[in-house]
């Protein structure tokens, strides 16, 4: 009787397995598994995309959000060029792009389109003053519905690669303007509809609100509808797919330091069973990897990527013994030597 039951449960978990991996296409572009890295400036480098996607458990990944205005101006683009750090382990890799002018949105997309990008999406999420206030980009342009489907279109019409959007719930907490903007989006030919499920003006904080996953899921009829906001493990992933009907799952800040997290969430999907986190000899090896990935970027001077290299690799140390003494040894580093130095001193304390 018990091992029937035994049985019965695991026979339950491999159905359910299946709808929580399945994955979806966005014209012809396969996102298996269907969980994503969100986009997340400053951190989604290719380095830490790579490292995310190395064992095939990430199915999408998205560049770091690059401002249509600054590729028009020879002065900007140095900086913006370096943003083009894209790599062929990386693919499917979407690229973001903001900006209010549908004009210069249609420009910017076939850019970096030709630079390789499997997608372009439209950041239509971004609260932050500089993007939201002084560009009217990003959520901001959610207050006017029209404004954000000129720019859609635009894009839409100018490259024959998927082109999806990443929106917010809406602009001011409690007003969606974001259902209706979404299903113009998906006439217009959108192919993906990405739902960090708060509103702009709660920036980060608060609880995301998955109900309104769900208001999206049932306004949209064609294209796969992705969840964000507050998912963290298998149980979050089982959780706001069920209530919610979502196609996929993007996963923001609980993946920073942890890019193997896509991989011990398809392995409980899959299994039912938890994966534990690599020990800390591995963690000091994949921070080794991290820090080498991001050295081949070319694109900007060394120690340029170094400083940056300071804070992206400080979440790998917010969940180990002496992570602090780290934290504090990574915001000196001037090389990847120093990290090797510090990662050596960390490992004689802290197994
Ligand atoms: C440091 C940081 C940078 C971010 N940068 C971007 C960005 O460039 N484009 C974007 O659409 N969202 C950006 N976001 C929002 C995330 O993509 C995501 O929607 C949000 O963090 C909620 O997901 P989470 O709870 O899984 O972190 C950023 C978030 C963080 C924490």
């Amino acid at each position: 009787m018990w091992q029937r039951k035994t049985n019965d449960l695991v026979i339950n978990t491999e159905a359910r397995s299946k709808d929580f991996l399945t994955p979806f296409t966005m014209d012809g572009v396969l996102v298996d598994p269907p969980l994503l890295l969100a986009p997340m400036a400053g951190y989604s480098t290719h380095a830490f995309r790579q490292l995310c996607r190395a064992d095939g458990a990430c199915g999408l990944v998205t560049s770091e959000l690059i401002s249509s205005r600054a590729l028009q101006y020879r002065s900007s683009q140095p900086a913006t060029f370096a943003l083009f750090d894209w790599t062929p382990a990386e693919q499917p890799l979407a690229v973001q792009l903001f900006g209010a002018d549908p004009q210069e949105m249609a420009e910017a997309a076939r850019t970096v389109a030709a630079a390789g990008a499997a997608i372009v999406d439209i950041n239509l999420g971004c609260w932050v003053p500089k993007i939201a206030r002084k560009s009217q980009a990003g959520a901001a342009l959610l207050q006017d519905v029209g404004s954000a489907a000129a720019v859609v279109e635009a894009v839409v019409q100018a490259v024959n690669i998927p082109v999806t959007v990443k929106i917010r719930s809406g602009w001011q907490s409690g007003i969606s303007t974001a259902i209706p903007f979404a299903q113009i989006a998906e006439a217009i030919g959108v192919q993906a509809i990405t739902v960090h499920a708060r509103f702009a003006d709660q920036g980060l904080q608060g609880t995301a609100d998955w109900s309104i996953i769900r208001r999206f899921k049932e306004a949209i009829q064609t294209i796969p509808v992705i969840g964000n906001g507050d998912v963290a493990n298998a149980a979050d992933v089982r959780r706001m797919m069920m209530d919610t009907g979502c196609d996929g799952v993007m996963i923001g800040r609980a993946a920073l330091g942890h890019p193997w997290l896509f991989r011990q969430i398809v392995h409980e999907l899959r299994t039912g069973q938890p994966l534990s986190a690599p020990i800390l000899r591995e963690r000091a090896e994949i921070v080794m990897r991290h820090a080498q990935l991001a050295l081949q970027n070319d694109r900007q001077p060394l120690h340029k990527t170094v400083r940056e290299l300071r804070g992206q690799l400080v979440p790998y140390f917010h969940d180990v013994p002496h992570g602090a003494v780290m934290q504090q040894a990574l915001v000196r580093i001037e090389s990847v030597e120093d990290i090797q130095r510090a990662l050596t001193f960390w490992l004689a304390m802290a197994e």
